[in-house]
Order: C-alpha cells, then structure tokens, then sequence
C-alpha cells in the first residue's frame, strides 16, 4: 500500500556542502537512514519502498544530465547510508572513500552493466555494489531486434525521405533493404541479452543462428534443436545453429551480428578495423552493449567505403558523442541508449537499485540467484527480506539468503 504519510512529506532543498549547491528533493525527511538518489527514476514503489522502511530519501533534481564527481560528493555529505546512482557516473577511489567516510556502505547502480564501477575500490571500502540484472533482458533484447529490422529494411532512411516530402510514387528499386527470413544471425556473447535477442530473431524470422561466447550456451543450443525439430514438424525448414570457436568465424558468416559482451579490456574494440573487413558487405551489425566495444572511427570509414552495410547501433564510444561522420550516414540507424527505456523494465531497474542499498543498510542477506528476481518485482507483494542483486556479495564475505 501506498504510505501517503511518506510521499506527502517530500520538500525541495539544496544541498549546500562542499564548493558548489545542488538541488535536491527530500522525501520522508525524519527517515532514520539516509539514502541519496543521483537521479529521479520511473515510478513510485522505490520511494515507497524506501521511505517506509524509514529511509530519509534525497534525490537529486539538478537539470545537468550527467553529474561529475564533485557533484555526487556534495550529495553524498558528511552522512549517507547508500546511494543509488547511474551508469554515467564514475564510481571510483574518489567516490567510494566519500561515501565510506560519510558511513555509507551500499551503492547500487540502476543498470546491468557496471563498467563506470571500480570494483575494486568499493571493495577497499567494504561497500556493497548493487545491479539490477533480469528486468532488462527481454526489453534490451527487443530494441536490438528494433535496431536490426531498421537498419535492414530501412526504416529511418525512408522516414526521412517521406517527412521531407520526396515520395511521389512507388518505385521498384525505393529502399530495398535485406530480408532477414533464413539467413543467419550471429550473436557474439550469448548470455541473458544475447540468448534472448538469438530466440526473438530465430522465432521471428526462421534464422540461423551462429554464436561466439566463452561460455557453451546448452540452453540456447537445446532451444534451437528443439525449435528446429518442431518446424520439422510443420513441414517446414529447420533451423540449424553452430558454436563459432572465434569471433571471426561469427563476423565471416552472419548476415546480421549483434554483440552482447560486457565491457572489459578483453572486449574494448572487439569490433575493429580489421574485423569489420571480413564481414559480409551487406551485413549489418547492431550494438545494444558497450559503445567501446567497436571502434567507432573504423567502423565510420567502414560505412562510407561500403553503402550496403548497415548498423544499428544504441551506445557510442565517446556517449553521448558520436564520432566524426557517424551521424552523416545513411546506412546507420543511431538511438541515444534506450534498450531498456520500456516503462516496465525503468520502474523494476529503479526497484531492484532502491532494494540492493536497502537490503545492506538494514543488514538483510543477499538474493540467491541474481537472474530469479521476480519476486522483487511483483508489485502485489511485499519482496524478500534481501539485497536482489550484489555483484561483490562474495568478496565482502555477505550472507546469502537461505529463501
Ligand atoms: C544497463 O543496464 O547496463 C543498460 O545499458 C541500461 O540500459
């Protein structure tokens, strides 16, 4: 239930600590620990949940899109139990020392990914980091799926052309694009994102599927033989898929690639120059991880020496700039990181990031298995007495939750 007692005492302030003010909005202002939001995020339950576990709640409504480090440490104070930030921050040495200082011991990121994290550093500080994996999967899995139809077919090309009034009739060769139906789809990380992206593309348009992970993916691979048996079944082609043992096996035979990696130093410019130069001439290519995972200069002169290879592409090396000449293509189809921007997905992201800072302040154990959240998420019940997802739960030496 909806604590009105705690959403209606919600004030506007500055914070005034360190060299520059920045403003804030406090919710249940007498909350006994205090938990600092870097951001307003998607829906309410967060806040509720917070405050009514006697949370004082601040978040920041400073307009500037991307907070620095001097920023967050005049949020943080001299006392801050935890603080939910976002993937376009640094959390570092800096940060982590100020909010141990200030006794925090929790941070949580409100994304999957936590690249802008030194884990390390947290854990010299013995704070917690939180993320908030599962929500987004099938959410970030679909805009990959939005991205490679669009930059297939061509859809923002000739939306484009339409809004500027150039149609003046059907043509036999207006926008022809690549059909997708039985050619193959290669997925370089095959994890939840990737597994999921591989099933909507097969399921959707009868692909093939060629994946390069570290790991076997026996799940997706059981899936596949299974789906093709069932389209044997209906007297249809099946679908056959193979384990690729290098990314250049991918690269060479896929007809669109889709990269799911997360970001490391194993994994920076995966996609390079040299890369992108076996890869079909009419491939398309999507990227719904990591902008640094290409490299983003070669893949612009890639698009302009060849016209009919297409990317889709939703993070950038240098966010929330675009290299020189990206946005000048045509045979590029760019969205400003919004893979999970479903409103559903944003509202859970927010509650497993508000949940993993509240479960470390209270002292509450960690989730057993980080890709079974659904019970955070069932808005009809209270959720578990636990931290849903902390990613140096083992190194801190946390509790596991025996639920
Ligand atoms: C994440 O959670 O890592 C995503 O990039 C946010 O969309």
């Amino acid at each position: 239930m909806r604590s009105s007692r705690a959403l209606s005492q919600k004030i506007g302030q500055v914070v005034a600590s360190m060299a520059k003010p920045i403003s804030i909005e406090v919710w249940n202002p007498a909350g006994k620990h205090r938990v600092v939001s870097t951001k307003s995020m998607p829906g309410t339950r967060w806040i509720r949940l917070l405050t009514d576990a006697d949370c004082r709640l601040e978040i920041c409504t400073e307009k500037k899109t991307i907070l620095d480090v001097e920023d967050i440490q005049a949020l943080i104070g001299d006392k801050c139990d935890g603080v939910i930030g976002q993937l376009t921050e640094d959390w570092g040495e800096t940060l982590f020392s100020t909010l141990k200082r200030a006794g925090g011991t929790a941070f949580s990121n409100m994304a999957v990914g936590y690249n802008n994290v030194d884990v390390n550093a947290a854990n010299k500080y013995g704070i917690a980091v939180g993320n908030t994996p599962g929500v987004l999967t099938e959410t970030t899995a679909e805009l990959a799926v939005a991205l490679t139809v669009s930059a297939s077919r061509r859809v923002v090309e000739a939306d484009q052309f339409m809004r500027a009034g150039l149609y003046d009739g059907w043509l036999p060769h207006l926008f022809v694009g690549n059909l997708l139906k039985g050619q193959t789809v290669g997925i370089i990380g095959a994890g939840r994102i990737g597994s999921a992206y591989a099933r909507m593309m097969v399921e959707g348009f009868k692909m093939n599927l060629i994946y390069y992970d570290l790991y076997q993916s026996t799940r997706l691979e059981k899936y596949m033989t299974a789906y093709g048996e069932f389209l044997k079944s209906q007297g249809e082609a099946p679908v056959t898929w193979k384990r690729a043992s290098t990314v250049e096996d991918v690269l060479r035979d896929a007809d669109v690639i889709s990269l799911h990696p997360i970001l490391d130093k194993t994994t920076y410019h995966l996609i390079n120059k040299d890369r992108l130069s076996i890869m079909k001439k009419e491939a398309v290519l999507v990227n719904a991880s990591r902008g640094p995972v290409i490299d983003e200069a070669a893949l612009v002169d890639h698009l302009k020496a060849n016209p009919m290879f297409r990317v889709g592409l939703d993070v950038f090396e240098d966010e929330p700039y675009m290299k020189p000449g990206l946005a000048e293509q045509k045979n590029a189809v760019v969205v400003p990181h919004i893979a999970s921007a479903s409103k559903w997905t944003r509202e859970g992201m927010a509650t497993l990031a508000a949940l993993n800072v509240l479960g470390k302040v209270k002292g509450y154990p960690v989730w057993p298995d980080a890709n079974k959240l659904e019970p955070f998420l069932d808005e009809s019940s209270a959720p578990p007495v636990a931290c849903p997802s902390i990613v140096n739960a083992k190194l801190l030496g946390l509790e596991v939750s025996k639920l």
